[in-house]
């Protein structure tokens, strides 16, 4: 078995500086080892540069109001040839963020190899906003929909195929949903666990209705896209937009257990650690617990 982390050091689906350092702090505190430790092989050659293609873009004006359209676009359509390419081999893809627009190029490049795989998608937001109803502007809001060809197009993005259907993704976690996405999951009966489902469930609970609905058979390849953000700010604090009253450490742990469990399991995003944001300890802290989630999405035990 071998994992192939794609450390994306990318920040353009958002407007902080700081989240493009999260997978360079996330590769130094040692996953690849801990991974190793696991059992795995790990393949890592270095951080994908996205240097050439900023570069290559002279000028990147909005399009409408979204911002840096063309390079997100561009980046994101790089790594999903990489997520691509990795599942293609076997191998499965862990790609360390970076903000969650990158989720447009993991998602695609898993579907490209698995064209029945479903998303688990943990996170405080539903980073499910269409052109017409993002009210930032910041493509990190907005994954979900250009997967599922909600909204209308842009052409910049006409690579993306709209392969995601909307019985095919379950979030857990949400507590930070724009108005203009809750109408989009209602009319789209898209399956959500609210931070208040985790409350009057248990996470262990959530996790299995979760499964029941992507994945009744758990026959189905899947893809976990784990934003921090979904942890309570006081277990992750150093990411852009953190909401109070999020998963504990255990909860978001549990998750990953659970998927792992499965056995589907066929590529895995950490994203949103910012290590620019909040004091060193607080850093630590943050990249410490990405590093934890990535172990027990990969098999890590407490026993
Ligand atoms: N809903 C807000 C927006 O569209 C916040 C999105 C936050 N997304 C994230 N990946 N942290 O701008
Ligand atoms: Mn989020
Ligand atoms: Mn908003
Ligand atoms: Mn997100």
């Amino acid at each position: 078995k071998t994992a192939a982390i794609v450390g994306c050091p990318f920040s353009g689906g958002q407007p902080k500086a700081g989240v493009d350092r999260g997978p360079i702090h996330i590769i130094e505190a040692g996953i690849v080892t801990q991974l190793e430790e696991l059992g795995w092989q790990v393949k890592f050659d270095g951080h994908h540069q996205f240097e050439e293609i900023s570069d290559s873009l002279k000028e990147d004006p909005p399009i409408g109001i979204l911002k840096n359209p063309r390079l997100v676009s561009r980046v994101t359509e790089a790594v999903a040839n990489a997520v691509g390419g990795h599942a293609h081999r076997g191998e499965l893809p862990v790609t360390i963020g970076g903000d969650h627009s990158l989720a447009i190029g993991t998602i695609s490049g898993t579907l490209s190899q698995y064209p029945d795989a479903c998303v688990v998608w943990v996170d405080a937001h539903a980073d499910i906003n269409t052109v017409e109803t993002t009210d930032s502007g910041n493509i990190h809001g907005m994954p979900v929909s250009f997967l599922m060809g909600l909204g209308s197009k842009v052409p910049e993005y006409s690579w993306v195929k709209p392969a995601l259907k909307t019985d095919s993704i379950v979030y857990i976690g949400l507590r930070d949903v724009d108005a203009g996405e809750k109408k989009i999951l209602r009319e789209n009966n898209i399956k959500a666990f609210s931070m208040h489902e985790v409350d009057k469930y248990g996470i262990g609970k959530v996790v299995e209705m979760a499964l029941d609905h992507v994945n009744p058979n758990r026959d189905r390849p899947i893809h976990l896209s784990f934003d921090v953000d979904a942890l309570d700010p006081t277990v992750a604090p150093s990411t852009g937009t953190p909401v109070r009253g999020g998963l504990t450490f255990r909860e978001g742990h549990f998750i990953c257990e659970a998927v792992y469990e499965t056995g589907c399991l066929v590529a895995l995003d950490l994203m949103e650690v910012n290590p620019s944001l909040a004091d060193q300890v607080s850093v630590e802290q943050t990249v410490a617990v990405g590093c934890s989630l990535l172990r027990s999405a990969l098999g890590e035990t407490l026993l």
